[in-house]
């Protein structure tokens, strides 16, 4: 039998958007709890502080190492904030998680322009942002990983027309970023989750919905948030050392899915 140690040993890690929305498990939430069992000192990131805290309880229960920020992402002084926090309690910054992300219904003729700049706010500059805060530490250490999460809406769009623009946005931002920071060993990747089941969509949606989602699947398996986390515990380790500017579709086959016929 092969022992291995704990894949994020050592390493501090900050997640945003840690906390879940509802009672069910949520992306930010499973990976935070991934990454704590694997060895990581996680900064436990949201701007509802009682969701980050429920994360941390959970972390806690299982002898995990982990602390709560709150603040808000789309603000600069927080994700200031947020880093030396991290720096300060744990010494060191190897990993960042850009978890947050809000949704956006409606065609170009529905949103209004309100609408619009917060869900780029949200989604597109938080990551900017938490990287632009993050990165001088990562390199100070010696490199570093930095995961933004999107989704199959950008590349698959369907009636969230903000949402997909914004989550093309991330795609792009991860090789901008891959590519700008790869000579201070800076690893930025990104991971495209197809329809998981989760409590950002599980608002309203009725069993046949959910059942039509996990059937959209080549796998007709149903996508959880520990499959994302899982995708993030991985991008974030030293087994993704030569792994940098991937976009990681994790959905059970749906992005290469040809419609039923
Ligand atoms: N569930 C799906 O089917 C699905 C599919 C594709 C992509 N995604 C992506 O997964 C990510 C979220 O998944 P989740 O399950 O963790 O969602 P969630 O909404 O349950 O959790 C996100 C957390 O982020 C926090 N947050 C929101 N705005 C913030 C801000 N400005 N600053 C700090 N914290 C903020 C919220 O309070 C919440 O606790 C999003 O990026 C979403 O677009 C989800």
């Amino acid at each position: 039998m092969v022992e291995r140690k704990p894949r994020l040993e050592g390493k501090v890690a900050i997640v945003a958007g840690a906390g879940s929305q509802g009672q069910i498990m949520g992306n930010g939430k499973a990976t935070a709890i991934l990454m704590a069992r694997e060895g990581a000192s996680v900064l436990l990131v949201d701007a509802v502080e009682d969701r980050a805290a429920e994360t941390l309880d959970a972390i806690a229960a299982e002898g995990g190492t982990a602390s709560v920020f709150a603040g808000d992402v789309t603000n600069a002084a927080d994700c200031q904030a947020m880093v030396e926090q991290a720096v300060a309690s744990y010494g060191r910054l190897d990993i960042l998680h850009n978890n947050v992300g809000i949704g956006g219904a409606g065609t170009v003729l529905e949103v209004t322009e309100e609408v619009w700049d917060r869900v780029m706010a949200v989604n597109v500059k938080s990551m900017m942002l938490t990287s632009k805060c993050a990165i001088p530490h990562m390199v100070a250490g010696g490199g570093g990983a930095i995961t933004n999460v999107s989704s199959i809406s950008a590349v698959r769009p369907r009636g969230l027309t903000a949402y997909s623009v914004s989550k093309g946005g991330v795609i792009a931002l991860t090789q901008a970023m891959a590519i700008d920071h790869a000579k201070d060993l800076v690893r930025v990747n990104c991971i495209m989750p197809g329809p998981v089941y989760t409590s950002m969509v599980a608002v309203n949606m009725t069993e046949e919905r959910r059942d039509a989602r996990r059937r959209a699947s080549p796998l007709q398996v149903e996508g959880t948030a520990w499959d994302i986390g899982w995708a993030g515990v991985y991008l974030a380790s030293d087994e993704a050392r030569w792994v940098t500017g991937v976009i990681l579709p994790v959905d059970g086959g749906v992005t290469i899915a040809s419609p039923s016929r």
